[in-house]
């Protein structure tokens, strides 16, 4: 299987892919792999000619050094099961210097607002961060079509909104949560919660899909109380934000309107660790 570490290497190939005419699909990631990751790669398989996979923890969209230095890097493991899943996958695994050399920092973006709300609040120059590695992978890897999970639903926005605004030729493709056995939403950050804490996560999707059904006879506003209420009762969970929202401009819904689509987005802290999921409602 080819592993790229360098933009050489990697532009090679891709010219290489552009000069055979072939689609190329790519899926960004931060490694630490599981089935999540791998049904994107799954999908990109089935509808391209090519796949890219890069595995690259991005410094600049933590806003937390604990967390970065947290964040669990695999990348052994990771190669083994892509080469499962197909060893003609290409991976390209860049070291922090070969992508900024000395300059770790963003650049800033407007997404049209969509920054600024959720997780935008709480983790601040996050999306700056993720926007400028996506700028600067799109460009490199020049991809078909991009996948991104719907678990991280404002971030695959804020993609699509960044391939419009510097008018890449990308297609961005959303792909839906998927959950382990329990329901809790797959992320690389599972693998951190002790066997209870897993267990216990469960109650975030057991709530939103309790809360959806709420949302057929209530407002948005008694659903976000309700949920609210829902985890203050969890002695296991911290709630950060419960918003329900517009999936266009991601604002907090004041009146329901049958012609628009909405969400309901968690994030919470269990065992310190942060989660997010979230559901659509109609
Ligand atoms: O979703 C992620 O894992 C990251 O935000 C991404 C898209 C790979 C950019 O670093």
């Amino acid at each position: 299987m080819k592993v790229f570490y360098t933009k050489k290497e990697i532009s090679e190939f891709v010219n290489s892919i552009i000069r055979e005419g072939k689609t190329l699909g790519y899926v960004p990631t931060m490694g630490a792999l599981h089935q999540g990751h791998g049904s994107l790669i799954e999908q990109s398989i089935t509808e391209n000619q090519v796949t890219i996979v890069s595995i690259f923890v991005n410094p600049t969209q933590f806003d937390n050094k604990a967390d970065l230095n947290k964040y669990p890097r695999t990348l052994e493991n990771d190669i083994e099961l892509i080469k499962k899943i197909d060893a003609s996958i290409v991976v390209f695994a860049p070291s922090s210097k070969e992508l900024y050399a000395n300059d770790v920092n963003s650049k800033s973006y407007s997404f049209d607002g969509l920054e600024h709300e959720m997780e935008g609040k709480h983790r601040q120059g996050h999306f700056d961060g993720v926007g400028t590695i996506l700028d600067l992978f799109f460009n490199l890897i020049k991809p078909t079509n991009a996948y991104f999970g719907e678990k991280d639903f404002q971030q695959l926005q804020i993609v699509k909104k960044l391939v419009s605004k510097l008018n890449l030729n990308v297609n961005v493709v959303g792909c839906n949560i998927f959950r382990e056995h329990s329901g809790l939403a797959m992320s690389s950050r599972n693998e951190r919660l002790s066997k209870e804490a897993r267990a216990e996560a469960a109650f975030i999707f057991k709530t939103l899909k309790q809360a959806k059904i709420h949302f057929g006879t209530k407002s948005a506003a008694k659903v976000e109380e309700w949920v609210t209420n829902q985890f203050a009762k969890n002695t296991h969970f911290n709630l950060e934000y419960v918003s329900i929202a517009n999936v266009n401009t991601l604002k907090p819904v004041k009146r329901k309107s049958k012609k628009q689509q909405y969400r309901l987005f968690i994030a919470a802290f269990i065992d310190n660790i942060r989660l997010i999921d979230n559901i659509a409602l109609n």
